[in-house]
């Protein structure tokens, strides 16, 4: 017999090893992916209980079911060997009626899974927790933006504060997010913060979210929604409470600045409250919302804040330094957003305002007309938007995930 026993047992060590080689290649891509702090969607980000309870419950999964491929493995290769043929002539004896025997393979595998799932129930406990105590911030998503307003925070100027696309929390606490939709389903997904939850229409989502570390932090519409899905961002700025609370407080103190009679802000401002009727262009106050003003539509996004905001249509672009929001290529996309978004982003249902036709739900609208000089003018009131200084949560704010200079697209 040319095949020996040691022959076999090489073969089999030299299999093993391949094997281990083939099992550290995802494990090793798993663990380096947890050190990219940059970033931007990491699910390894330990600075949010949701993340840490996900990993810990991971690695002793991972550890079980590798004590348990040994065992198995060992149990295997270990009768393998030891009856096999050419050692025996006889048939093997067998183990029916052996009931000692027959109970342990019952009762081991059970008790195996028991265990797995003690670990499952106990971290779905952990990161599905509601802290009713928590602030609270209601997250609407549509069709391709978020709203997220602050029950709490009831403006001096009326209504209740809002910021679109940019979701401010605060460090080391607890918030409870109530995730809603009001159109199709979407994904909240924040990676830094937390898992994912679906945001469907008449359903109320309640989770609680965390992080330890002041940032700026990247979501996603993580639910196949419609055209613009991939233009569906957010970000989650992460603030120190004591910023937190003053930044709330000012955004409630705030009411839109008037402009100065003459200036491109108050032509602007005429432009959005009241559109332009001898060329069909729709007043802008109809869909959105300007704390402090009339314009109190909810349709599109909060514009309250706008000029202090860095991401425009949705985090489509970014300008995440004040150096970026002022430079050409952010007025080049602002003018581009207001002139025409259904062209710059599919399936925006603001209008256009280049003459153009778009589709709303299958049906061809004809968009209005403005001038490009009316454009900027429009681009300097939302601009003029802003939050005082102090209140201005991008200033110091480390961004994980983009370039702190440059924009994107
Ligand atoms: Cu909203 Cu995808």
């Amino acid at each position: 017999m040319l095949n020996t026993i040691q022959d076999r047992s090489r073969g089999i060590r030299g299999r093993a090893g391949r094997l281990g080689v083939l099992a550290a290649v995802p494990l090793l891509t798993l663990l380096s992916g947890c050190q990219q702090t940059r970033q931007s969607l990491s699910i390894g980000d330990f600075a949010s209980a949701y993340n840490r309870e996900i990993w810990w419950m991971s690695l002793w999964a991972i550890a079980l079911s590798i004590i348990i491929f040994i065992g198995v493995s060992y149990a295997l290769f270990y009768t393998v060997n030891k009856f096999r043929e050419d050692k025996h002539d006889a048939a093997p004896a067998q183990f029916h009626g052996n009931n000692r025997l027959e109970v342990a393979l019952v009762v081991v595998p059970v008790l195996i899974v028991f265990g797995l799932s003690v670990l499952a129930v106990k971290s779905l406990a952990v990161v599905n927790a509601v802290d009713a105590q928590a602030p609270k911030i209601d997250v609407l998503a549509r069709q391709f933006w978020w709203n997220f307003s602050y029950p709490a925070a009831t403006a001096a100027a009326g209504g209740t504060v809002t910021n679109g696309n940019e979701m401010i929390m605060p460090a080391k606490q607890g918030v409870t997010l109530t995730i809603t939709s009001g159109d199709v389903i979407h994904g909240f997904w924040a990676p830094n913060i937390g898992g994912q939850r679906a945001a469907m229409p008449a359903v109320n989502k309640v989770w609680t979210v965390d992080s330890d570390r002041a940032g700026a932090y990247q979501g996603n519409c993580s639910q196949l929604c419609g055209a613009s899905h991939a233009n569906m961002r957010y970000k989650v700025v992460v603030l120190e409470q004591d910023r937190y609370a003053s930044t709330v407080s000012a955004m409630q103190a705030y009411r839109a600045p008037e402009p100065a009679p003459g200036s491109a802000e108050a032509r602007g401002y005429a432009l959005f409250m009241q559109g332009k009727a001898s060329t069909r262009a729709q007043a802008c106050a109809a869909c959105h919302r300007v704390q402090g003003t009339t314009a109190a539509g909810a349709a599109g996004p909060d514009l309250s804040f706008f000029g202090t905001r860095r991401t425009l249509g949705a985090g489509m672009w970014e300008a995440m330094t004040e150096e970026r929001w002022e430079d050409e290529q952010a007025a080049e996309q602002l003018h581009a957003w207001l002139k025409h978004a259904p062209v710059v982003k599919p399936g925006a249902l603001m209008p256009r305002y280049d003459g153009g036709d778009y589709m709303i739900q299958g049906k061809v609208q004809k968009g209005g007309t403005l001038t490009d000089t009316e454009i900027d003018d429009i681009a300097a009131y939302l601009r003029s938007l802003r939050l005082p200084e102090a209140a201005d949560y991008w200033r110091d704010t480390p961004v994980q995930g983009a370039p702190t200079a440059g924009g994107s697209q």
